[in-house]
């Protein structure tokens, strides 16, 4: 069994659609974990697989990669919140936002803290989502390391977080605004009528054509007037032809 015939059965036998991810990183990402466990060839990782739910969650692990952390580029958050946000709430008032691909969870909770300080007592809803089981597992425990919370202020640091042992746990306030699902955003129906789609640091694992084809699926899930906010590294550069119009780097509007 070669790598292509192994991605096939992968999508057959477990629905994972690995044709999507960028293959030379992909393969090396499963060929190394298959040295460590000292699997001799694809068949019988296949195997191995199939019977041990583990071993697929490990192997969910290795070509997911979950690093995340609060207000990422802060200075990309900061024009979220000063000139993002308040035309959205204007326009809105409470928002439907979607973080897709939220790891463990400091993005959407990132903007949870936003909201909770723009538009208090609002009735947001902050949907959340990620392939990763383990990653929304940790996302619901929302206990962080130092790290995690570097690019937060040390006033937020102490209205919203609480010592837990070696971390810090973002307090229920905060956790009860965002509800985490699994989804694959390769496979799965995606929602409608967001007014705010993060996608960032996700599409970066993607052939450039199934990018194109989640750009324009993010498209559909916005409400007119919605906006998407994606990663620091990343540019839609067709996004006329998708029918965004680009409002800020990093931030593209479907019309209304
Ligand atoms: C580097 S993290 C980005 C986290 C966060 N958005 C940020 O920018 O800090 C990438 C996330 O994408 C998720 N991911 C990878 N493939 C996915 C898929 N097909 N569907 C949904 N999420 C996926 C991974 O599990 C991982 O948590």
């Amino acid at each position: 069994m070669d790598f292509a015939e192994f991605k096939q059965a992968v999508h057959r036998r477990f629905g994972l659609y690995l044709d999507g991810y960028k293959e030379p990183q992909l393969k090396r990402r499963i060929d190394s974990l298959m040295a460590v466990l000292q699997v001799p060839d694809y068949a019988a990782y296949l195997n191995l697989l199939a019977g041990d739910s583990q071993q697929w969650q490990r192997f969910i692990d290795k070509i997911t990669i979950n690093v995340s952390e609060f207000f990422r580029n802060p200075e990309i958050f900061a024009r979220l919140e000063k000139e993002i946000l308040p035309p959205l709430l204007a326009a809105f008032q409470n928002l439907k936002v979607w973080s897709a691909g939220c790891a463990d969870g400091p993005e959407p909770y990132s903007v949870a803290i936003l909201l909770a300080e723009l538009a208090p007592g609002g009735r947001h809803q902050i949907l959340a989502t990620d392939i990763d089981p383990g990653a929304l597992a940790a996302a619901r425990r929302a206990v962080y390391s130092e790290r995690s919370v570097q690019a937060v202020t040390p006033e937020r640091v102490a209205r919203y977080f609480q010592r837990e042992g070696e971390g810090l746990r973002l307090r229920e306030q905060v956790r009860n605004m965002v509800n985490f699902r699994q989804l694959d955003l390769l496979k799965d129906p995606y929602g409608s009528d967001y007014h705010l789609l993060i996608c960032r640091n996700v599409v970066i694992y993607f052939t450039a054509a199934t990018q194109n084809e989640l750009y324009r699926r993010f498209y559909q899930a916005l409400a007119p007037g919605g906006v998407l906010f994606i990663g620091a590294t990343e540019s839609l550069f067709q996004y006329r032809e998708l029918g965004f119009e680009k409002i800020a780097p990093w931030f593209y509007r479907r019309p209304i």
